[in-house]
């Protein structure tokens, strides 16, 4: 294979989840730039998403689909492969953050449960549905949305950093047991990252200060920063590589 030709995607097709916005939509459109033929999921309706993966000419569906839901992500993944035959890239990034930030002596169950159901179970459905049909397609590639917060602590935020590091320990399990399949699966950690997801964040200077301080590179990322990860673990670039969590943190972790 020539270089040039290393991380084309022509001719696959691609899943993303939470791709009605923020990091989702960056990835969606960034895949369709690069030949694959879109499913665009979400809890929501990707409209916009929709309408600019269109202006590429790439090929695209829209799924409404909660992935909480057993039944919702098994029709997802059927009304996929019916579309298209097979899904070859699946990016499981929908996801929440900690809710309130609240002291964990006073966190409700409701919230460890909400986050943990999105984060971590909502991932493993969707592993499960896609998995099984990337076993009788014959392969696939599998990116999970971890954060650093997956690696390491977070005071006061510990239903999102615990769904997260499931979901990398979720990773490495199935890199392990379906690497025979030729499924290979990895995760990307990024750090802060400027999507609606951190609006609130942004919008206090003195909390933004905060925790622009404790990143080397003194500023949080952007989601089109991610697309070198995702297009290197979709692509023939990364046919090696599986079990891995690349992390895009401005050098958070490296201290
Ligand atoms: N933004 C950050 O700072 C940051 C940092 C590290 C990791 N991440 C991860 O990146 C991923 C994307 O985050 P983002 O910043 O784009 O967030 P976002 O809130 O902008 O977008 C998340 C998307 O997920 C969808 N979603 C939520 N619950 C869903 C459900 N049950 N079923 C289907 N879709 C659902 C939402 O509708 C939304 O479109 C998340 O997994 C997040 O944890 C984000």
């Amino acid at each position: 294979m020539e270089v040039g030709e290393l991380f084309t995607l022509k001719g696959k097709t691609a899943l993303v989840t939470g791709a009605a916005q923020g990091l989702g939509r960056e990835i969606a459109l960034a895949l369709a730039k690069n030949g694959a033929a879109l499913v665009l999921s979400d809890i929501q309706y990707p409209e916009v998403t929709a309408g600019e993966v269109q202006e590429t000419g790439a090929r695209w569906m829209a799924v409404q689909a909660d992935i909480t839901d057993e039944d919702q992500v098994k029709a997802m993944a059927e009304s996929a492969a019916s579309e298209y035959g097979k899904i070859d890239i699946l990016i499981n990034n929908a996801g929440v953050s900690q809710l309130s930030y609240t002291a964990t002596e006073d966190l409700s169950k409701t919230e460890w449960d909400t986050i943990i159901r999105i984060n971590l179970t909502g991932t493993f459905l969707s592993c499960k549905h896609f998995g099984k049909r990337m076993i009788t397609a014959g392969g696939g590639s599998i990116i999970n949305i971890a954060t650093t917060a997956g690696i390491t602590g977070v005071p006061r935020a510990p239903a999102y950093s615990a769904s997260k590091a499931g979901v990398i320990l979720l990773t490495k399990s199935l890199a392990l047991e379906w690497a025979r399949y030729h499924i290979r699966v990895n995760a990307i950690a990024p750090h802060y990252l400027e999507t609606p997801l951190t609006e609130e964040l942004r919008a206090s200077e003195k909390v933004y200060a905060g925790l622009v301080r404790q990143i080397p590179m003194r500023r949080f990322g952007k989601p089109s920063e991610m697309i070198g990860a995702v297009l290197f673990l979709s692509s023939q670039a990364s046919t090696y590589t599986t079990g891995t969590v690349i992390v895009a943190d401005g050098g958070y972790l490296a201290q």
